[in-house]
C-alpha cells in the first residue's frame, strides 16, 4: 500500500498531499492529559514504551492524518549524556548548564551507555511501527546540535540564548566540542530509530534563526549535514527533513548546505518565495501559523487555502510552521484536516 508522505519524499506521485502537524501528540488532547497524568510526568511517559506509544496514536485515530511522529523530547539525549532533566510544571525544562571545558568532557559520549538509557525510546519505535496502518508513515527525530546546545548552555529555554550566541561568537573550544560530541551522539540515535522501524527523520533546529552568516553555516549547517550525510551512507532510502526555523531566505542555503530531503518552513516564510525558489530542491512542509487552530473557522481556512494555492500538492507536506499549541480546540484540527482534503479533492476533480 502507497504511503503519501514517504511517497512525496521520495519523489513518488503521492496518493493525497500528505498531512501532519508538530506537536499533534500533546497537551491540546484530553486524552494525551489523562495518560500523562496517569504516568506521573512527562518524562516517564518518555520513557515508558505502550505509553509513548498510546499517546503517538491518539491524533491518528481522531485525525485523518498521513504519520505518526514518535512521542519523545529533543532533550532526551543531554539526559541521556548526564546532564541531569527536569520538566516543572508551567516552567518547561530544568537542565544542568555547561559552559566549560571540563563540563563538557564529563558528559558521557560512549555509545552503548547512551543506547542503554535510550533504549526504551526504541522500543517506543517498534511498537508504534507494528500497530501503524499501512498507509501510515512513522517519523523519528532528533534536535540539531545547535538547538540541543542552547538548551545545556542556557539551563532551558532562554528569551535570546545569549550564552550560547557570545560561545559561537568566541569560538569557544568547549562549545565547538559540545557540537561535535552532539553530532555523534544524534547519528547513533537516529540510526537506532531506524533499526527500530522509523521511515522519516525530522531534525529539529528551532533556534537556528539565532545566527547568521558564518556562524549559522557552522554551528546550524555543517552539524545538520554531518548527520544527514552520515545517515545517508548507513541508509540511503530514509529521507530526511530539516526544520532550520527562523533562517528566512538562508532556506537555499540550508538546503545547498545540508541536502536535506525536505525543509520544513515557518509560517514567515512566503509560500510564492517557497514555491520559486525552494520546491525545484527540496519538498517542503508547511506552514500555517499555530495560532490560527485556536481561533479556528475562516481566519484558519483562509490561510490555509492559500498554502494549499500556492503549493503543488506533489512537492508539498501539509504542517504548522512550529508546533501546535495546547490551547487548540481539537475540533479545530479535525475541521483543518477536512478542509484540506476537500481542497485537494475538488483541485483533482
Ligand atoms: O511532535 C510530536 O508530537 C512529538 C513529540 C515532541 C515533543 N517535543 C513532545 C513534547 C517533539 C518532536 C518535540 C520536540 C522539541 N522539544 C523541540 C523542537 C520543536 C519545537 O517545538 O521547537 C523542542 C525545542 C523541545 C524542548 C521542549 N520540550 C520544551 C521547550 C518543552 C516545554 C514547552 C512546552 O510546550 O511545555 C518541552 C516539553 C514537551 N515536549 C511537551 C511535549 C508534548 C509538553 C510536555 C507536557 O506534557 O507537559
Amino acid at each position: 500500500m502507497s504511503k503519501p508522505l514517504l511517497d512525496t519524499l521520495t519523489g513518488l506521485s503521492p496518493s493525497r498531499r500528505p498531512v501532519w502537524l508538530m506537536r499533534q501528540a500533546g497537551r491540546y488532547l484530553p486524552e494525551y492529559r489523562e495518560v500523562r497524568q496517569s504516568a506521573g510526568g512527562f518524562l516517564n511517559l518518555c520513557y515508558t514504551p505502550e505509553l509513548a506509544c498510546e499517546v503517538t496514536l491518539q491524533p491518528l485515530r481522531r485525525f485523518d492524518l498521513d504519520a505518526a511522529i514518535l512521542f519523545a523530547d529533543i532533550l532526551l539525549i543531554p539526559q541521556a549524556m548526564g546532564c541531569d532533566l527536569d520538566f516543572r510544571e508551567n516552567e518547561g525544562p530544568v537542565l544542568r548548564k555547561i559552559g566549560s571545558v571540563s563540563d563538557v568532557g564529563q558528559l558521557a559520549s560512549d555509545i552503548d551507555e547512551l543506547n542503554k538509557t535510550l533504549s526504551p525510546v526504541y522500543d517506543a519505535v517498534s511498537a508504534i511501527r507494528s500497530s501503524l496502518d499501512s498507509d501510515k508513515t512513522l517519523i523519528g527525530f532528533c534536535g540539531a546540535p545547535w538547538t540541543v546546545a542552547t538548551y545545556m548552555i542556557e539551563g532551558g529555554t532562554s528569551v535570546e540564548r545569549a550564552a550560547s550566541r557570545l560561545a559561537a561568537f568566541a569560538d569557544e573550544a568547549w562549545l565547538n566540542e559540545l557540537i561535535d560530541k552532539l553530532v555523534v551522539s544524534s547519528i547513533e540515535y537516529l540510526s537506532c530509530q531506524v533499526e527500530a522501524g522509523a521511515e522519516v527523520l525530522q531534525i529539529f533546529d528551532t533556534w537556528s534563526g539565532d545566527l547568521s552568516g558564518d556562524l549559522l553555516q557552522r554551528y546550524c549547517f555543517a552539524p545538520i549535514a554531518a548527520i544527514r550525510s552520515e545517515l545517508k551512507k548507513r541508509y540511503p532510502h530514509v529521507p530526511v527533513i530539516g526544520f532550520a526555523r527562523g533562517v528566512g531566505v538562508s532556506q537555499t542555503d540550508f538546503i545547498a548546505a545540508s541536502e536535506v530531503d525536505g525543509v520544513s518552513i515557518e509560517w514567515p516564510v512566503n509560500t510564492k518565495w517557497a514555491r520559486d525558489n525552494l520546491i525545484e530542491h527540496c519538498i517542503v512542509q508547511g506552514n500555517l501559523d499555530p495560532l490560527s487552530l485556536i481561533g479556528g473557522g475562516d481566519g484558519m481556512l483562509n490561510a490555509t487555502r492559500l498554502i494549499l494555492q500556492d503549493l503543488p500538492m506533489d512537492r508539498h507536506i501539509f504542517n504548522l510552521g512550529h508546533g501546535i499549541r495546547k490551547e487548540t480546540p481539537p475540533e479545530h484540527v479535525g475541521e483543518l484536516v477536512s478542509f484540506i482534503r476537500e481542497f485537494d479533492g475538488a483541485a483533482k476533480a
